[in-house]
């Protein structure tokens, strides 16, 4: 039998908040502890666990703690090699559980590892960089860290005032995920970079993000760096020095709708828009102002050719104590059609899938089952269809100023998708 302690935390303070047990990742099924249920200000981690006193079942349990794992590739490099099988998400918990997305903390047995930060000198960012997905995995095993998505990445602590870079130790978080270049997707770091600040140009908001690169002019080099708004760093907290990294919870959309990490696309209809702004109506503590954001992050996506917006790129972010949430600034958005990948979008959008054939119409078509006044999106869809080119052209010049030579040719690319599609 088998049993993984869950932690959240709050305040800086680890609080233990129940256990996943089972004889492995078939039967593993989570329960809340007595002690937390009883005490006073005890929340539910994910909307999707409501507090009990039962076990949840096993497809709870796995819907919730399987979404913390690295996916696609990333996953299987972390099975192969850590010699286990990709499925047994219990297995790379236990191993990687310590640093996980939003304030959960998973420990197998006491796992009492002293917290530490181990400077990476400048050729170690660049090794990052040049040796993939390999490189990644082992500093993901090294720092017994979690990170969902397909993309190669780590997470690291980034001190701003000596601009360096460490390596968290033992259950020390990170303040930064840093992603990769992917050697089939040219040029992705700079189209992720632009797209988020043609983003805020246009009043969404974004997390904070700049491009790492050991040399400018090799695009194999470069790497994404954003900063983790769910990370705060505390005044009077230190380890080894730096400033401790408060947690702060999180949970994307897939693990508070119960959506499988592996059904984060909608492939058939089955109303994941619908779901989506129904989370936030129901859940956020301003669920006005977030349904808006919400609508306008999938206009915008919609707009520059993003198909890859699934429901695991959308994320509420808590308070403090966990008593309030709030739509999750926008991350992860990349013009992916200029990639000429799919053209199905990861969720129907008035009764379409294929982007290329979702136009105003499907928008306002999309209006009554979102519930929000069809006039309302329509002005929105305009107004932003109205400033898209300028954004991107915008974001691309600032960042060929800024020595990104080609991104005038992607914000170009982007923009004749836009065209397109308006
Ligand atoms: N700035 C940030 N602060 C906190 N969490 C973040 C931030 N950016 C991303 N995340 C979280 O990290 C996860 C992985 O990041 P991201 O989506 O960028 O990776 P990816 O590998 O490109 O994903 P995908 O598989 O969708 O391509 C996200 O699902 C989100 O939960
Ligand atoms: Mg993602």
């Amino acid at each position: 039998m088998r049993e993984l302690n869950v932690f959240i935390e709050i305040n800086g303070r680890q609080i233990f908040v129940g256990q996943i047990v089972g004889e492995g990742y078939l039967d593993a099924r989570f329960k809340y502890c007595k002690e937390y249920l009883t005490s006073s200000n005890a929340m539910p981690i994910s909307i999707s666990l409501q507090l009990q006193e039962e076990y949840f079942s096993a497809s709870q349990t796995k819907n919730f703690f399987e979404s913390l794992l690295p996916e696609g590739f990333s996953r299987k490099a972390v099975a192969e090699w850590m010699k286990t099988d990709e499925n047994d998400y219990i297995s790379i918990l236990a191993v990687l559980g310590k640093e996980c997305l939003g304030a959960i903390k998973i420990i197998e047995g006491d796992g009492d590892e002293q917290a530490a930060y181990v400077r990476l000198s400048e050729e170690k960012v660049k090794a990052l960089a040049a040796e993939g997905a390999t490189k990644s995995t082992e500093i993901l095993i090294e720092t017994h860290l979690s990170l969902t998505g397909a993309t190669g990445k780590v997470g690291l602590y980034y001190n701003e005032a000596e601009n360096a870079w460490y390596l968290p130790k033992g259950d020390a978080p990170s303040t930064h995920i840093v992603k990769q270049s992917h050697v089939r997707l040219k040029q992705i770091v700079i189209n992720e970079q632009l797209c988020m600040k043609a983003a805020k140009r246009m009043g969404i908001t974004v997390s904070d993000s700049f491009i790492i690169c050991p040399d400018i002019n090799a695009d194999e080099e470069l790497l994404y760096a954003t900063a983790r708004y769910d990370r705060v760093l505390s005044e009077t907290d230190f380890i080894d020095g730096l400033q401790r990294p408060y947690r702060l919870h999180q949970e994307d959309f897939a693990q508070a709708l119960g959506i499988f990490a592996a059904e984060k696309y909608e492939k058939n209809p089955s109303g994941y828009m619908a779901r989506m702004f129904d989370l936030i109506r129901n859940n956020s503590s301003s669920p006005l102002e977030d349904q808006e954001a919400l609508l306008r992050m999938i206009i915008f996506n919609y707009l520059i050719g993003n198909t890859d917006c699934h429901v695991k790129n959308f994320s509420l972010l808590y308070g403090k104590d966990l008593k309030s949430k709030r739509l999750a600034p926008a991350y992860d958005i990349v013009a992916t059609r200029v990639y000429k990948t799919t053209p199905e979008m990861s969720f129907f959008i008035g009764g379409e899938l294929d982007i290329e054939k979702i136009n105003r119409n499907s928008f306002g078509k999309a209006a009554s089952e979102i519930g929000i006044s069809k006039n309302l999106v329509l002005r929105i869809f305009d107004e932003m269809a109205n400033e898209i080119e300028k954004s991107i052209q915008a974001a691309g010049e600032e960042l060929c100023n800024a020595g990104f030579m080609n991104a005038k040719g992607i914000g170009k690319a982007i923009n004749e998708g836009v065209r397109r599609r308006l």
